[in-house]
């Protein structure tokens, strides 16, 4: 039996834009509605239950985009990467989702100073392998690269982000379950493109148009085989179909004001460390660039505390 999916949400009880630090955030200033966004969040919410186990991040007041646990860190095994952001809106975010994963026996580790990194919005594991596809530019720095791969003794492949629109690497890049990718190509600049093309077969590589993106299709949460996003259209359900994927659709428009949608409201917490791939990682079609130096993690799979949360 696999064990089940464990996701961690955080409700938006003080979710606001009270601040601009995107174009989304930009162009909607003003213009939320907090209980419809509620009422969507609680609909995410059902729909992960059915699919997933699920952990909830007390809220705290005053940090509007705390409900984006795509940005808490970095979870590799139960080791925890915090992060550290870039605006200073979102500095005091750390402290308190630090605090959540020690209480929940996670190991933190911690970049080097100053270095710029927004966690699993920016850093996406491959499935079935330790790959780290981590984006960089508007946010993380691509100086984290090199310093994941050696907190983390993974390989990691840096790729430059060059649209505002798609600032953190969640909104235009989704690996797939068994090795497959569903990404907006113009989000990167060509090097990145090649690399992408290089490492995802052409028939498990699924490119949507700009105005897919635009509605946040490529931020999807992955559960088993199923993809659960806003705006997919059409076509791009049969392609995912064709591998063998199931797409639900979630309306979080609310959220997208402020520059996320489903997956930027999630974070997994049981990501496979190395320990536990091993012998089991799919053979990988391209070389890496920050190759990993450091050890492998001791990263036991523990069970998480249990804490979930109900419907
Ligand atoms: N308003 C938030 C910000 O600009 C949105 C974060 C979305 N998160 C994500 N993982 N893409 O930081």
């Amino acid at each position: 039996m696999t064990q089940s999916a464990q996701i961690l949400l955080c409700p938006p009880r003080y979710f606001d834009l009270s601040y601009v630090i995107n174009p989304w955030m930009q162009a909607n200033f003003g213009a939320l509605d907090p209980s419809r966004a509620a009422r969507q969040w609680r609909a995410l919410r059902r729909s992960l239950a059915d699919l997933a186990e699920l952990h909830e991040l007390p809220a705290v007041a005053g940090l509007p985009d705390y409900v984006f646990t795509a940005n808490a860190g970095l979870v590799f095994g139960k080791v925890f990467v915090p992060s550290r952001f870039r605006h200073a809106e979102r500095q005091a975010e750390p402290e308190f989702s630090r605090a959540w994963f020690r209480e929940q026996g996670f190991e933190i580790r911690t970049l080097p100073p100053k270095l710029i990194f927004e966690g699993a919005g920016d850093a996406l594991f491959e499935s079935e392998t330790t790959r780290l596809w981590m984006g960089y530019g508007p946010r993380s720095e691509a100086a984290a690269a090199p310093a994941l791969a050696r907190l983390l003794g993974v390989e990691v492949e840096p790729l430059q982000l060059v649209d505002p629109r798609f600032y953190h690497l969640d909104t235009c890049f989704c690996p797939l379950p068994r090795g497959g990718l569903l990404y907006f190509p113009a989000a990167f600049d060509a090097e990145s493109r090649l690399r992408i093309q290089a490492a995802f077969p052409a028939d498990r590589r699924i490119a949507v148009v700009e105005a897919e993106a635009l509605r946040f299709a490529c931020n999807a949460i992955c559960v088993d085989n199923t993809v659960i996003a806003d705006g997919i259209a059409d076509a791009t359900e049969a392609r995912l179909g064709h591998l063998g994927l199931d797409v639900l659709r979630v309306e979080l428009d609310e959220f997208q004001k402020s520059g996320g949608s489903a997956k930027c409201l999630t974070l997994r917490l049981d990501v496979p460390s190395r320990n536990v791939l091993n012998g089991q990682a799919r053979p990988r079609a391209a070389q890496s660039r920050a190759a990993s130096q450091a050890s492998t993690p001791s990263a036991a799979q523990r069970p998480l505390a249990k804490q979930a949360v109900s419907r």
